[in-house]
């Protein structure tokens, strides 16, 4: 642990935490400095109080901007845990569903779909007046088992088209969104053109991604149509590599006429130790991506805590100055329309199992903790959205 924290720490021990104000830091701003500089950007940042004012939703927050709000769900946490339904009902907008719409829980053999729990949750956000996103039709993660005894290059064109016109045509006017393609991009792969090796790759070539957003568009002609990705939110040589990759697909897919309408950045942050977060490098590449005239939506934002201290009042205040860092760069691009966090409370977050932390503590990534109780994340949300630009309609 860097001596600035241990200073930090001692200091906060020594005096009463009445106003946190001493520790109230930017993660990023820590972070990428990690030494004891006092610059005026760390003074700033230390002083960060994360007041907001009123008691107003997210979901309302974001849509005083003309923005959405809203966070990851699965049917079995909604409909078996009333409270954490109405929290996700009072702060938010829109859904994604985490796992009703992708094909492991969709597809039991080549010839069935069960569509079941995914009817359940597009019903649950449609008599909320709430939004859905469709996450995810084309992956190569969340496969089936029969996909890879049955599925070869004679059949995966068929198997991939009747998948995406088979669901897409059945929410026709349901899905203000579609994840058509998750991370096709994986540059230690060694392809010039970034493309991940995929199942979907390997039996039908690059041009597997523009046949799915050709299939999805025939499908539901109104929805918005996305490439989702993650791994494009910091100044590191990976990152770095992959934002310009990202930026080439897309470029490539709209020289070409693909029906692709928006990035879907997931902005899982902080999930590698100390990473640098450039606010210009990031602003350049939203601005990039907007002059291609793509919206862009934030699809699954959350912070990792694993690598930060155990002590609460310090790693709350981390982690929301990593979102407030991070979104207060985002917003600022018009062309972001939503801003979806992956999970809306501790009490259910992949992270517990995915990025535990090594000292046992609970992770804590979330606008709400377990007890639903809103945190400071939810406060760096709710600034974020309140100091955002207004969007025209
Ligand atoms: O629903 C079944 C349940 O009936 C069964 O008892 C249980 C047994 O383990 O499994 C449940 O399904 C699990 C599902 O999450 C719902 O909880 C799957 O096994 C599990 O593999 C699945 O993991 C999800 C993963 O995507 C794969 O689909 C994670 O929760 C989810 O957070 C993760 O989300 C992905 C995004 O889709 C894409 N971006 C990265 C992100 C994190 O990996």
């Amino acid at each position: 642990m860097s001596t600035y924290l241990q200073h930090l720490i001692g200091r906060r021990r020594a005096m009463s935490l009445g106003f946190g104000t001493m520790i109230g830091m930017g993660a990023f701003t820590f972070i990428s400095q990690s030494k004891d500089a006092q610059s005026p950007i760390q003074e700033q940042a230390l002083r960060r109080s994360f007041i907001v004012a009123g008691e107003a939703s997210l979901r309302d927050r974001a849509a005083r901007k003309g923005l959405l709000y809203g966070s990851a769900v699965l049917r079995s946490k909604l409909a078996n845990d009333p409270e954490f339904a109405a929290s996700i009902t009072n702060e938010c907008s829109i859904l994604v569903p985490i796992g009703e719409l992708k094909w492991d829980m969709l597809r039991t053999d080549l010839e069935h779909f069960n569509f079941e729990p995914a009817d359940w949750l597009i019903e649950f956000t449609h008599k909320r007046n709430m939004l859905v996103r469709g996450h995810t039709l084309i992956w190569h993660e969340a496969l089936p088992s029969w996909v890879e005894s049955v599925m070869n290059s004679a059949n995966a064109k068929q198997i991939l088209t009747h998948h995406i016109s088979t669901v897409v045509k059945r929410y026709a006017g349901k899905i203000h969104s579609w994840d058509v393609v998750n991370e096709a991009i994986q540059l230690r792969d060694g392809r010039s053109d970034g493309l991940r090796n995929t199942p979907w790759l390997l039996m039908l070539g690059p041009d597997y991604i523009e046949m799915a957003f050709r299939t999805a568009a025939k499908a539901d002609p109104k929805a918005m149509l996305v490439y989702n990705d993650f791994g494009l939110d910091y100044d590191t040589p990976a990152d770095n590599a992959k934002r310009a990759a990202v930026l080439k697909l897309l470029e490539r897919l709209k020289l070409k006429g693909v029906p692709v309408h928006a990035l879907g950045i997931q902005a899982h942050l902080l999930r590698d130790k100390n990473p640098r977060f450039n606010p210009e490098k990031f602003k350049t590449f939203l601005q990039n991506v907007a002059s291609l005239g793509l919206k862009i939506l934030i699809t699954e934002l959350d912070v990792t805590d694993k690598t930060l201290p155990k002590d609460i009042q310090i790693r709350d205040r981390m982690v929301a100055a990593a979102y407030e860092d991070y979104l207060s760069v985002a917003l600022a691009e018009p062309a972001v329309i939503a801003v979806l966090t992956w999970g809306i409370s501790d009490r259910y977050t992949w992270l517990s199992k995915h990025d535990p932390r090594q000292d046992g503590a609970s992770v804590r990534p979330l606008p709400l903790d377990q007890n639903l109780k809103r945190k400071l994340v939810w406060n760096a949300i709710a600034r974020s959205f309140d100091k955002a630009p207004r969007r025209s309609s």
